[in-house]
């Protein structure tokens, strides 16, 4: 359930007619909708009421500071992946120990910098992340809470680029290696081993792959304990899917209750890192048509949207829904176009061999379920200033960050 829905024959983002906000703040434009992200927060959250747990939104789905702090404000923590998440979200108010910090390639400099906070714990994904972190830790004195995240070797079964807990991947320490890795977080003295985690990857509509990796980890909390490990916190990484088309993933409950039948009983501190399930549907891309084109053997509509702003389709050919803001479009006759932005790549496009109808020049268009991973990967291709992200609250709306303009796309040359 989302906040998208028309409204005396437009579409809208709560109360808003997105028309407005395109009228006002023009196009690309992205919009979030505040009940949506609150409702989602809550749905996911309070599935571990009653629980110990953490959520930490996984703020490379969506790290605008507004967003941040809405989140911040009902409880949520954060899990980060660079130096620049830390600082985007201490700048919302994110309390440090409700931080977990993730990723392979930590440098030396974010390490101490995470120190100087003192984030809940970093999620280490290597012997040699390990031994990084002790040296730092003891340089600055202080000690460093680590878990060691553990690649389940457990498939999935999503798109390969975001399948994570594979034996092939580059995430996480190997299964087999993980008793070992942990004797050697033991013997460095500015170590704290607090913790076990993994994430197996994102969008998965099915509950069975995650608790494929939750026995494999309850298997291994047996030997770590065995091994004198005093482990307190479980984070078991993000993942639940969302629908962009058909998909019909678990509802947060359901996910809570078989994972809690497999783990609850553990006392452990769980830790949950939800990204796109929070935030997914509760954001689109708002573009404008600009032209129609007919080549030789396809439709083209050209719109002011392109893959600099939404990546997605370009890079995973992943499916967002192409809804029309007047709903007069929504019954009338379609055939099958492309969506294409005005990007130079022939691999520019928001959706290809898609049932669409007649756009007229200025027409406006919702690209569905942007508000995760839509935003973040946005660049600056072609000379594109980034699109504003707007935030509607029932009736009204902020802009929660100004288009860039051209002197951004300069800002640093400084020559
Ligand atoms: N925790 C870790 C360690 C992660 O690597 C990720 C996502 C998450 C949590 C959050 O996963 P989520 O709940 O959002 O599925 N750009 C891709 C998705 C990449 C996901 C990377 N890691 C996309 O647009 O589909």
């Amino acid at each position: 359930m989302n906040h998208f829905q028309y409204r005396n024959g437009e579409l809208s983002c709560e109360e808003v007619p997105l028309a407005r906000i395109a009228d006002e703040v023009g196009t690309p434009t992205y919009v979030y909708s505040r009940a949506t992200m609150e409702r989602h927060f809550h749905a996911f959250d309070g599935a571990f009421a009653g629980t110990p747990h953490v959520t930490c939104f996984a703020m490379k789905a969506n790290s605008n500071l507004e967003v941040l702090r809405l989140f911040a404000a009902l409880g949520s923590g954060a899990d980060i992946v660079s130096g620049g998440e830390l600082y985007r979200a201490r700048k919302a108010g994110v309390p440090a120990d409700k931080i977990v910090y993730s990723g392979v390639g930590k440098t030396e400099d974010e390490i101490a910098y995470a120190l100087s906070e003192g984030i809940l714990m970093f999620n280490v994904e290597s012997e040699d992340e390990l031994r990084a972190i002790d040296r730092v830790a003891a340089r600055v004195g202080k000690r460093a809470p680590i878990s060691i995240r553990v690649n389940p070797d457990v498939d999935p079964k999503t798109h390969p680029y975001i399948a994570t807990g594979l034996k092939k991947s580059k995430f996480g320490v190997a299964y087999g290696e993980a008793r070992r890795v942990y004797r050697v977080a033991r013997g460095l003295t500015h170590l704290d081993v607090v913790g076990l985690d993994c994430h197996i990857g994102s969008q998965l509509t099915e509950v069975d792959p995650f608790l494929a990796a939750a026995k494999r980890l309850r298997a291994l909390l047996a030997e770590l304990a065995a091994d004198g490990h005093r482990i307190r916190y479980l984070d078991l990484g993000g993942g639940l899917g969302i629908p962009y088309k058909d998909e019909e993933p678990p509802h947060p409950s359901e996910y809570a209750a078989r994972l809690l039948k497999e783990l609850g009983d553990l006392g452990l501190m769980l830790v949950f890192e939800p990204g796109r399930v929070i935030v997914g549907n509760a954001g689109v891309l708002l573009t404008r048509v600009l032209y129609n084109k007919r080549g030789e053997a396809k439709r083209f509509i050209i719109c002011d949207g392109a893959m600099n702003d939404l990546i997605r389709p370009s890079l995973y050919k992943s499916y967002h829904e192409v809804r029309a803001i007047r709903e007069a479009l929504v019954s009338a006759p379609r055939s099958v176009a492309d969506l294409v932005g005005p990007v130079c790549e022939s691999g520019d496009f928001l959706a290809q061999d898609r049932e669409l109808p007649e756009f007229a020049a200025g027409d406006l268009i919702a690209m569905m379920s942007a508000g995760a991973y839509g935003f973040v990967m946005s660049s600056n291709y072609n000379a594109r200033p980034r699109p504003a992200e707007v935030l509607v609250s029932g009736a009204s709306y902020e802009i929660v960050r100004t288009r860039e303009t051209f002197e951004d796309l300069i800002r640093g040359e400084v020559k």
